[in-house]
């Protein structure tokens, strides 16, 4: 139109820490941005506006966080800063005084955020508590998902399950997200359709306590939802981001055994392997209890990678105990381990046990429990050694291509007829630690 001013596309941009439910929530909240005519831009170049969605799962995370904000402040003084996610959700005040924070938004409402800073909402803080949610509240961020643009085009994550009701007894996360609620049934499949429909091959269900996926509603669970996404055709993989012990049915691991979609791959957080520690965290099972299910996916899934987190420096914990965690961890022969010293975390029942271990103390069983990991990669790695595996390869680089096995190791093959999004069959023939070289047998699927 003459005369008319040219209208500005504002450009927005996102840094997320954390864990994976973090990373699909920006993809969500990345989606809501462009259908609120926004430009989503990469966290390096120059926007207007820069999304940091936080953590706080340890002091680790609110320190990262702080970091993140001030130095994309200084790095673009003229944008706006908005500090979203679970560290705002817990503690809004915190942030707000940051000077570089412009605003301050939870883990509620995402939706919303785009209308806010376009309406220039100004330095405030817009967080609410969680009790004040009905129902269709509740639902509304986990429809938005993002299928139509993730990156790759192999592997995409549906968040299908948001918030925590267990207390454990360290544990922030029920505060930062609220309680249990699920994507419908319909809707995780439709997702899934449509995931596969654009090209995806890969699937990652993830969730906060994914285990209780569909408990909110009652009339459908995890393993329904499996067993209807398997027959989408055309998809190739499914895999489980992190599952409780008590969450792990025989039902569930006879649709993994069953039907090959599945990843023999999962995820189960021990932390400890000390009983009265166990107890102490409000872990509802115990250590023997942790091996007995070891031992019968074991059984069940031949080849299964079984990983965990492991933390270390629980009040209380003393050699003994940590002795304990050391034996069940090597009992169990975990593939991968992720250690988390023990942090206290404001409102949090361990935050004023007794016992607290210092600092020191923590380090170094840190450091001994990465160690006894690696030991365990290295030997779950042997195993693998000579095995045939399906790879689905997700970056190319000249003739080479890397993708990762059920199992969720990196392989890469010397492949030049194969292309990225292809799946492979593929010899794993050399450890190189960060990878395996693997040699190209069949493509399954192109
Ligand atoms: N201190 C240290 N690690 C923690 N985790 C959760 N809360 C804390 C805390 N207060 C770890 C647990 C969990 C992982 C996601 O984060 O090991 O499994």
């Amino acid at each position: 139109m003459p005369g008319s001013k040219e209208i500005k596309v504002p450009r927005v941009a996102f840094h997320t820490l954390g864990c994976k439910v973090n990373y699909a929530d920006t993809e969500a909240l990345a989606g809501v941005f462009r259908q609120e005519g926004f430009q989503v831009v990469d966290s390096q170049e120059e926007a207007d506006v820069y999304v940091i969605n936080t953590c706080t799962v340890t002091h680790v995370g609110d320190r990262k966080s702080r970091q993140v904000i001030r130095r994309t402040k200084r790095r673009h003084p003229g944008a706006m800063i908005v500090a979203v996610g679970c560290y705002s959700q817990v503690a809004p005040q915190e942030l707000a005084s940051i000077e570089e924070v412009d605003l301050v938004w939870g883990t509620r409402e995402r939706h919303r955020l785009p209308q806010a800073i376009k309406e220039k909402v100004g330095k405030r803080v817009a967080v609410r508590p969680f009790f004040a949610d009905t129902r269709e509240e509740r639902q509304v961020f986990l429809d938005h998902l993002p299928w139509d643009r993730q990156q790759e085009r192999t592997r995409a994550f549906i968040k299908i399950q948001e918030g925590c009701q267990e207390y454990c007894s360290y544990c922030i996360v029920p505060y930062a997200r609220g309680p249990v609620r699920s994507l419908a049934l319909e809707k995780a499949l439709e997702a899934a359709e449509k995931i596969v429909a654009a090209g995806y091959k890969e699937i990652v269900l993830t969730g906060v306590h994914l285990g209780k996926y569909g408990s909110d509603f009652g009339t459908f669970d995890l393993v329904q939802l499996l067993a209807e996404m398997v027959k989408i055709e055309g998809l190739f993989r499914i895999r489980l981001s992190s599952l409780e012990p008590g969450d792990i049915t025989q039902e569930l691991v006879q649709l993994i055994k069953n039907n090959g979609k599945v990843c023999r791959h999962l995820h189960i957080p021990l932390q400890s392997g000390d009983d009265n520690i166990l107890k102490k965290m409000n872990r509802p099972y115990s250590a023997s209890h942790f091996v007995m299910l070891a031992d019968y996916l074991k059984e069940q899934l031949p080849g299964v990678a079984l990983t965990s987190d492991i933390m270390v420096g629980f009040p209380g914990e003393g050699e003994e105990e940590f002795l304990h965690t050391k034996e069940i961890v090597r009992e169990v022969a975990f593939a991968r381990l992720h250690v988390f010293k023990y942090s206290p975390r404001k409102n949090t029942p361990a935050a004023s046990f007794p016992q607290q271990v210092p600092a020191v103390q923590k380090e170094k069983r840190s450091k001994e429990m990465i160690a006894l990991g690696k030991e365990l990669e290295a030997r779950y790695r042997r195993s693998l050694q000579g095995k045939m595996v399906t790879v689905l390869f997700e970056s190319k680089e000249g003739n080479y291509l890397e993708g990762l096995t059920e199992q969720y190791v990196k392989t890469r093959v010397y492949a030049p007829d194969a292309s990225r999004g292809e799946v492979w069959l593929v010899k794993l023939v050399q450890d190189k630690k960060d990878y395996f070289v693997g040699e190209i047998i069949n493509p399954l699927r192109k």
